[in-house]
């Protein structure tokens, strides 16, 4: 069956044009529709009669992120299975539901919130500013690791309080979670056999850094989660390695993504960036809403139902899988008037790059918006005849991710 192409690494190893004309169909024609399970990668046995409700639209992955309590996330998030230890070591409180989500959550999510973001704007700002002169003499290379990479890396460690001479090793390691498939991370040993070494890596790091902080504190989110209780109960260090590994990964990879693929849509499409240069600070807050949509760098996540419920006719059954593809609902044609075209000027935007509302909608969206407007307002001031090349993508349906991306400028002492 054609749509069978959803559940295969082939399908995701496509760019997103090629990825697109199923989804477009699939919009029209089978707003809901049943497939196999993804293709293994991590040696999880299939179980009979297993496979995923694919939503495609935007108006229901809006309804299904906003009803949590018929659509649990508890049972797992990601679009592929995975053995259980990996969830559990990875996921923390984005695979929960109320209320330890709210009130795990809850113990970081202050640090998050626009007013505290723009605390910290002057810092995110001079760090922008670093990344891209540092990057000027060079008149090219790979933008990923010269420029996309870099300032995510920055602010979320700051924030976590890593210190510097770790940050590199854990950001790669963090890495490895999200980029298995990737021919060039994975060499050739097994997906999970290195997957269990980052993990076993990171866990160690995040404890060494909770049992430094119980000793001696600092002004950091790891201080905060080791003197926080909830329920009078401390946590665990495990639990604690675990709210490490899930805020490295999508504090870091999510926002790197973004920047790569927006600045190749400002290099095939040089109209949209004379236009941001014409006034950068008034536009860019609504060109960075573009960005996010356009680069949709979390494609999928997935939710249980938890009673029977009908969607567009079909029932789905309490205890089926549902995958909200995010990567469709944001070029759905009945949400964004020409949804192809990539266009700064778009407002309102209201994309679910960020999730479709609800109680997991992406606590660090505020962090992202103010280093995206950051980075691009350095890069496109500095360095303006920048030009990205064709991206290198990482294959897999979770995250749209740019391995490699090479580009040029005139150089800048
Ligand atoms: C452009 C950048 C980003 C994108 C596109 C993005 C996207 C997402 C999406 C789609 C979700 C799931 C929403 C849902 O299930 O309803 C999410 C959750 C989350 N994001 Fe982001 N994210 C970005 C940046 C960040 C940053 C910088 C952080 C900082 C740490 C972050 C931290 C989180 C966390 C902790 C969650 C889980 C929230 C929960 O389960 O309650 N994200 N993000």
């Amino acid at each position: 069956m054609a749509t069978d192409q959803l559940s295969t690494i082939e399908f995701w190893s496509q760019p997103w044009e090629a990825r697109e004309p199923l989804f477009a169909e699939l919009r029209r024609n089978a707003p809901i529709s049943w497939h196999e399970p993804p293709e293994d990668v991590l040696g999880v046995p299939a179980v009979e009669g297993d496979g995923y409700w694919a939503v495609v639209r935007y108006d229901d992955v809006r309804r299904i992120s906003r009803d949590p309590r018929t659509f649990c996330s508890g049972q797992g998030v990601l679009f592929g299975d995975a053995p259980p230890e990996f969830l559990e070591a990875t996921q923390s409180f984005l695979a929960m539901d109320a209320p330890r989500h709210t009130k795990l959550r809850g113990l970081v999510s202050s640090a998050f919130t626009p007013r505290q973001v723009r605390r910290i704007e002057d810092g995110i700002r001079a760090n922008a500013r670093k990344v891209v002169e540092e990057a000027a003499p060079a008149g090219g290379g790979d933008f990923v690791k010269l420029v996309a990479k870099r300032l995510p890396l920055m602010t979320i460690s700051d924030m976590i309080g890593v210190p510097e001479a770790d940050r590199e090793r854990v950001v790669n390691t963090a890495d490895v979670l999200v980029s298995l498939l990737d021919p060039e991370v994975l060499g050739d040993r097994v997906p999970v056999e290195l997957l269990g070494e980052a993990i076993f890596t990171l866990h160690g790091f995040a404890s060494e850094l909770a049992a430094h902080r119980e000793q001696h504190p600092g002004d950091d989110l790891m201080t905060a989660l080791v003197q926080a209780e909830v329920d009078g109960e401390k946590l665990t260090h495990a639990e604690i390695a675990a709210f490490f590994v899930l805020l490295s990964v999508a504090g870091n990879d999510t926002t790197r993504h973004t920047t790569s693929h927006a600045m190749r849509a400002l290099t095939t499409n040089p109209d949209a960036r004379a236009y941001l240069l014409e006034d950068l600070e008034g536009r860019m807050p609504t060109a960075v809403e573009e960005f996010v949509r356009w680069a949709t760098p979390v494609m999928t996540f997935r939710r249980t139902a938890t009673r029977d419920v009908e969607l567009h006719g079909t029932t789905v059954e309490a205890g089926q899988k549902v995958v909200m593809f995010y990567t469709s609902a944001n070029r759905d044609e009945d949400a964004f008037a020409d949804a192809h075209r990539f266009d700064v000027t778009r407002d309102p935007n209201h994309h679910v790059g960020f999730g479709g509302g609800g109680p997991h909608y992406c606590l660090g969206a505020s962090l992202a918006r103010t280093q995206l407007r950051s980075i691009f307002t350095e890069l496109l001031t500095l360095l303006p005849d920048l030009e990205a090349g064709e991206p290198q993508l990482f294959p897999g349906g979770f995250i749209n991710g740019v391995a490699r991306m090479e580009c040029s400028f005139t150089p800048r002492a």
